[in-house]
């Protein structure tokens, strides 16, 4: 049964403006962890791309807060600055009617307004982790009374890239506190990591077939490399999208690409790590406002940048990280909306798709290109359609998620008309077989040697294993499928 936020002890001030963002009802993550934060445990929280995980966050922390402190007491770490500053932004909000203030610290941003905001002691401070690092030797931000740590993406933020920031930050903080780690992608490899960072964590996560939002169709067209960009434009104007995130696997593909959308007379704009930080943002921001149609980016804008009804997802590149893919497409089919993601395949990435299509439990279809002259109808507003229909009454563009349930088939891939019998049976308002079962909880306690210990929240719980026979059937039958249409592979 659907839990309502005072349900959870939130307090009249969040909950006000919570109300005041459209937050109507808890969505399945936020009423699951929360709780846990209130009962002061250290937290690893995976569930899905655009599933609510910065209100756990957000409002726990918020809640838990001490009113009498001055000073920093909660930092929250991203990977990007523009994720830190979309983050800063939404714990904003919902502290409106708190006396608590918040920041963002990141690279690149004026050293002297950040130091000027840190000097009036805002409660919570968000940043990327090798400004937060410069401004904790500067002695800019004080870290003695810091109860809370929140590792946003944390799977990224562990990684190589990160890990030496994190830890040299992580050394400098109080002991005693709070860790939560988020993610929609959270590896072993991860648990085994933040034993080392965390006491006893408890793991908040849903059981799933998939790894990727149900609510994208997800395609690709298979093309020459050559003609990718050609390839681009032709899918767009076919596509019509109100607004796209096109992705590129280098800075170098993003510019040339971005010129040549530009050049046809797209609205686009480019993202990535090699453009100044004040044109990062003002980019970022104005794709967010409909200025820009089109964001052609790096893995920069993969992770955690909500856009308010973002309708299509172009892999222009196969992402050479198989969580990349999820991350990518996770930009669209947020807050229970319909998403479209569409990769551009040449016979050298086949064999990544095929390890992404294992990755995440879905089969991604092939389709023919579209016709010169094609262009889809339904999609020329928005294409969108929501599931439900229960819009904030304040009508700001939010609503509460309706949560496709996310669903066990023991083990089985679902097979595309299942998956399509589902789809239409819940876009109809009848629950399916697995949605009446209900989405199946699992929560999983981390025990000291970093293997996972199983709490099962349903008898009938069956741990999905993805490595037996099925997944080689599903790889076998796509390689004869492609085998059969002559799309030859390189590797
Ligand atoms: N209870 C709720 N009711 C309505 N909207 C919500 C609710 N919780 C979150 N949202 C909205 O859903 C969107 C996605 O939330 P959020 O960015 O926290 O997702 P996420 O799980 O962190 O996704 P990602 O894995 O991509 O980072 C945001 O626009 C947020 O404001
Ligand atoms: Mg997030």
């Amino acid at each position: 049964m659907s839990k309502e936020f005072h349900e959870l002890g939130i307090s009249q001030h969040i909950l006000r403006a919570l109300g005041e963002m459209g937050f109507q009802q808890p969505t399945e993550v936020q009423a699951e962890a929360i709780p846990h934060v209130f009962e002061n445990k250290d937290l690893i929280v995976r569930s899905k791309t655009g599933s609510g995980k910065t209100a756990v966050f957000g409002v726990s922390m918020l809640d838990m807060l001490d009113s009498q402190e001055s000073g920093p007491q909660a930092l929250v770490l991203t990977p990007t600055r523009e994720l830190a500053v979309q983050v800063d932004s939404d714990l904003a909000q919902m502290s409106k009617y708190l006396p608590h203030q918040t920041t963002a610290v990141y690279g690149q941003h004026s050293m002297d307004m950040e130091m000027a905001a840190l000097k009036k002691k805002p409660a919570i401070v968000t940043g990327t982790p090798g400004r937060v690092y410069d401004h904790i030797r500067r002695k800019n931000l004080a870290v003695g009374k810091i109860r809370f740590l929140v590792i946003d993406e944390a799977d990224r933020m562990l990684d190589m890239g990160f890990i030496d920031e994190v830890a040299s930050i992580i050394k400098t903080l109080p002991k005693k506190r709070i860790t939560l780690l988020f993610s929609a992608t959270m590896p072993d490899e991860v648990h085994r990591i933040a034993q080392e960072y965390m006491v006893r964590p408890e793991m908040v996560a849903f059981e799933s077939d998939t790894k990727t939002v149900d609510t994208v169709e997800q395609f690709y067209y298979r093309v020459e490399p050559h003609e990718k960009r050609y390839q681009l434009n032709r899918v767009l104007k076919a596509e019509q999208p109100a607004s796209c995130i096109v992705f590129c696997n280098t800075k170098h593909a993003v510019d040339r690409v971005s010129r040549f959308l530009s050049q046809k007379g797209y609205a686009a704009q480019a993202l990535h790590g090699d453009i100044s930080q004040n044109k990062r943002m003002k980019t970022i921001n104005d794709f967010k406002a409909g200025g820009t149609r089109i964001l052609v980016a790096t893995d920069v804008a993969a992770r955690g940048i909500h856009i308010d009804e973002l309708s299509l997802v172009v892999n222009y590149d196969v992402p050479v990280e198989r969580d990349s893919y999820v991350h990518r497409i996770g930009r669209t089919g947020r807050t229970g909306l319909d998403g479209r993601a569409i990769s551009l395949v040449t016979g050298e990435d086949i064999m990544g798709l095929y390890e992404i299509e294992e990755h995440i439990g879905v089969l991604i279809a092939e389709k023919p290109l579209p016709a010169e002259s094609a262009n889809r109808s339904s999609s020329k507003s928005t294409g969108r359609s929501r599931k439900g229909n229960d819009r904030s009454p304040k009508g700001n563009g939010r609503s509460r998620p309706q949560r496709t349930a996310q669903t066990a088939t023991n083990g089985r891939l679902k097979t595309e008309s299942q998956m399509r019998e589902e789809k239409n049976r819940s876009a109809s308002g009848k629950k399916t077989a697995l949605e009446r079962e209900g989405a199946r909880k699992v929560f999983v306690s981390s025990t000291q040697d970093g293997s996972a210990h199983v709490r099962q929240s349903s008898p009938e719980h069956q741990v999905i294993d993805k490595t037996g026979p099925v997944s080689l059937w599903h790889r076998i039958r796509q390689r004869l499928f492609h085998a059969s249409r002559g799309f030859a592979s390189k590797r």
